[in-house]
């Protein structure tokens, strides 16, 4: 399978793109490896994947493409006439969507655009893009069911989100394009995202700095690791849009939830990751911040049963293995 993964260079990105080398596979990685966050934490991504695609002799071909250009786009697609289109890359984070909107509606919603008329275009089977559980909101009925109303998002980061499975949704309805969107719930693991807080906590910890709270650390994250994404992702490409589960309306487009169900309350998270370091931490309390929602938790039934997956990491195990990663990834005994 010819398959084309944006984002190969971000945390999800890379665990798929790793996951997927393969004799039977021909993966195409593009990024703009933009400094959102550490380059060389991308970089170092990158070259893992190079190297492991070179020693077995498997494809990869990597390409530095901003998605919102069309133009460089267009040329890729063109040459390369993929199967499925993973659609990874994007500007995440939700505080920094309040400071810089501007390159949410460039990544997000000019970039998703240029591929999905691309994928359109090229007829691409299988377009299959990352969704988030910022599009519930904050007074959704928890466990969040994907039948639930979205329309009202709390920040421009879920608005941009929103707006990709609405676009889809017209992408699949005029031209008959099978669209699946992924409603991810805080995905953690080793080569995670340093912006997330996971991360940040761990750094501050090890380095005695002071961790902010927020909410006084009653809030909580439905914690997916990272291998039980990939690993359902590696399905969903593999078996593609799943004829029987149009909706009722005859259209090939899917959004489906793609979480844990297994809340961590802040607290707790910060209690793993004293343990796993074996350091106390110093915590700032801060009350709930702009744009924060309270809690978040999947129902994951639906995506369950469609593509008939499993979830086996709970975020005690993962945390462990994500502080072990730290620990080796940052020299630190
Ligand atoms: N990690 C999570 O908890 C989580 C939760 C919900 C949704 N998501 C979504 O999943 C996807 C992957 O997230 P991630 O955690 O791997 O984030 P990430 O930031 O690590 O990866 C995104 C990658 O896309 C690249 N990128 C950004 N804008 C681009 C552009 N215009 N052109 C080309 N490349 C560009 C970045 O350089 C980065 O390498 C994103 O769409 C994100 O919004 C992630």
């Amino acid at each position: 399978m010819k398959i084309l993964i944006t984002g190969c260079a971000g945390f999800i990105g890379y665990h798929l793109t790793v996951s997927l080398l393969s004799k039977k596979n021909k993966i195409y990685g593009i990024d703009n490896l933009n400094n959102y966050y550490s380059v060389k934490l991308k970089k170092d991504r990158l070259k893992n994947i190079e190297d492991r695609a070179k020693n077995n002799k498997f494809f990869f071909k990597f390409k530095k493409i901003d998605i919102s250009d069309f133009r460089k786009l267009n040329i890729f697609f063109q040459k390369n006439k993929f199967d499925v289109v993973v659609n990874l890359a994007a500007q995440a984070g939700i505080r920094f969507s309040i400071k810089k909107p501007s390159q949410y509606l460039k990544s997000n919603v000019i970039g998703f655009f240029n591929l999905i008329d691309l994928s359109k275009n090229y007829k691409i089977k299988n377009f299959i893009y990352a969704s988030t559980s910022s599009v519930y909101g904050m007074k959704n009925k928890m466990p969040f069911k994907e039948n639930i109303n979205t329309d009202f998002p709390l920040q421009f980061y879920a608005a941009t989100k929103k707006s990709n499975e609405v676009i889809a949704h017209s992408y699949s309805s005029l031209f008959n394009l099978p669209t699946i969107g992924l409603r991810f719930f805080t995905v953690y693991g080793p080569w995670g995202r340093p912006d997330m807080a996971y991360f940040k906590f761990t750094k501050k910890i090890i380095n005695r700095e002071f961790i902010e709270v927020y909410n006084y650390g009653k809030h909580s994250r439905d914690f997916t690791y990272i291998d039980d994404v990939v690993n359902s992702l590696k399905i969903i490409i593999k078996k593609g849009f799943l004829n029987k589960n149009r909706n009722k309306d005859n259209i090939p487009y899917l959004i489906y939830n793609l979480g844990n169900n297994l809340p961590l309350k802040l607290k707790n998270l910060i209690k793993y990751l004293e343990t796993y370091l074996k350091i106390k931490s110093k915590k700032k309390y801060l009350s709930l911040q702009d744009g924060d929602v309270l809690d978040t938790r999947s129902n994951s039934k639906k995506i369950i049963r469609d593509y008939n997956l499993k979830f086996k990491i709970k975020p005690k195990k993962g945390l462990e293995n994500f502080v072990k990663w730290f620990k080796k990834y940052h020299k630190i005994r």
